[in-house]
């Protein structure tokens, strides 16, 4: 930990995110697209031009000073990712894309030990990411796609779960917390009953790792994945983390430089991880961004920001309670601040459109979850998700919108 837990003040936090100052229509921003992207903070964007102003230069090539810096400052990145999770070692943090990147690493590389007929057990509620990829190994391999049921409160039907677990099962993969619903899934419980069958588990992290704690010795999880935009870092830089065993065992996923041992015309030899699965020139700036990003939210209580962002949950939940017009999707218990929903008679696409007009973003679509779509019976749904630095005031004024919204096509 660099500095201090601060006492959680939102305005103090609002206050280091220039964007929020800015207008949308001749109103105040209102940014409820964070499941989406979150906002940056000063810090990251100073770490960031802090980087290419002083000390730039390609990574892990170091003959002259710049090069030593910039690669010290990217390996000080990923031991902060390693201290956020806690992870045992370094060499167990991965740096990739994004959560996609993260879990195509493992499905291309893992899959390629797996036969016909070898069971990956998913959800309905998980994003693209976390289906797409294994579906590739369906179409190549034959590998049977298992999907988890979601019952109508949106929380994974665990018993069900349990039935599918079987010496078939090659990997569980299931969302942390799911992008349109919010619900937590007990990850504790998943693992241990996956471990119990033999089968190793990949947690899609991406809205899991901003909003809950993240432990992953205590969760004995064998890969981790998460993105850095969504956790007020930069685009372009994701962190998978695996077991070192795991990693060990697995080929890697691109080739190119640094990810070698010896390369000759007939024979090559490949770096331990996490370098063999970083092929070329890394995402460097971005990775610093992300590690500035863990730093600064380390300063940070989370405990009270969880707080915070249940109460912003609450809040809206309050001011829409009695609305007939509205149906809202994901009601699990000690879910996280989403707020997925549907207005009759209009197109979530015309809800965001309308709500734009009031500063208010929101995310409307299918968010790439069509299987949980379907499981609802929607062809979409619109998304206000809650970050840090949104205030009461505001889930208030999205309310009011959203009333006036509805009110274009009662
Ligand atoms: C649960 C979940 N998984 C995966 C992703 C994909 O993240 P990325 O686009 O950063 O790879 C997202 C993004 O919305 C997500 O919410």
């Amino acid at each position: 930990m660099n500095a201090p837990v601060r006492r959680f003040d939102v305005e103090a936090a609002r206050a280091e995110f220039p964007i929020l100052t800015r207008e949308v229509h001749g109103k105040p921003l209102i940014y409820l697209d964070s499941g989406a992207s979150a906002q940056k903070p000063r810090a990251v964007i100073a770490a960031m031009s802090r980087v290419m102003e002083g000390s730039y230069a390609n990574v892990h090539r170091g003959l002259h000073t710049l090069a030593n810096e910039t690669t010290d400052a990217y390996e000080q990145a990923r031991e902060s990712v390693r201290r956020f999770i806690n992870a045992p070692s370094v060499n167990e943090v991965v740096f990739t894309k994004s959560t996609t990147e993260s879990i195509n690493l493992v499905a291309s590389s893992y899959g390629l030990g797996l036969k016909a007929g070898d069971e990956i057990v998913v959800s309905q509620m998980e994003h693209h990411a976390n289906i797409v990829p294994w579906h590739f190994l369906r179409e190549r391999y034959g590998i049977v796609l298992r999907f988890v049921p979601v019952r109508d409160d949106g929380s994974l039907d665990m018993d069900a779960y349990r039935a599918l677990l079987g010496p078939k099962t090659k990997m569980v993969a299931l969302t942390h917390m799911s992008n349109v619903l919010g619900t937590i899934n007990p990850v504790k419980e998943i693992i241990e009953a996956a471990h119990a069958a033999g089968a190793p588990v990949l947690l899609d992290g991406a809205q899991g790792v901003v909003h809950q704690t993240v432990d992953v010795q205590a969760l004995d999880v064998d890969f981790y994945a998460f993105s850095g935009h969504k956790l007020y870092g930069p685009t372009g830089i994701g962190v998978l983390y695996g077991k070192a065993e795991r990693l060990a065992a697995l080929p890697p996923y691109q080739g190119g430089g640094e990810m070698i041992g010896i390369v000759t015309e007939d024979r090559i030899t490949y770096a331990d991880p996490p370098h063999r699965f970083e092929a070329g020139t890394p995402a460097i700036i971005e990775a610093i961004g992300l590690g500035a990003a863990i730093d600064w939210l380390e300063t940070l209580d989370r405990k009270a920001i969880a707080a915070h962002e249940a109460a912003l949950y609450q809040r809206v939940r309050r001011g829409l309670e009695g609305a007939n017009w509205l149906t809202e999707i994901g009601q699990a218990p000690g879910k996280g601040a989403i707020f997925s929903f549907a207005v009759a008679g209009a197109h979530a696409h015309d809800i965001a459109q309308i709500l734009d007009r009031y500063g208010v973003a929101v995310r409307a679509g299918t968010h790439c979850a069509e299987p949980l779509m379907r499981r609802f019976g929607l062809t979409s749904s619109a998304r206000a998700s809650f970050a840090l630095y949104n205030t009461l005031d505001e889930a208030d004024s999205f309310v009011e919108a959203l009333i006036k919204a509805q009110g274009f096509f009662a």
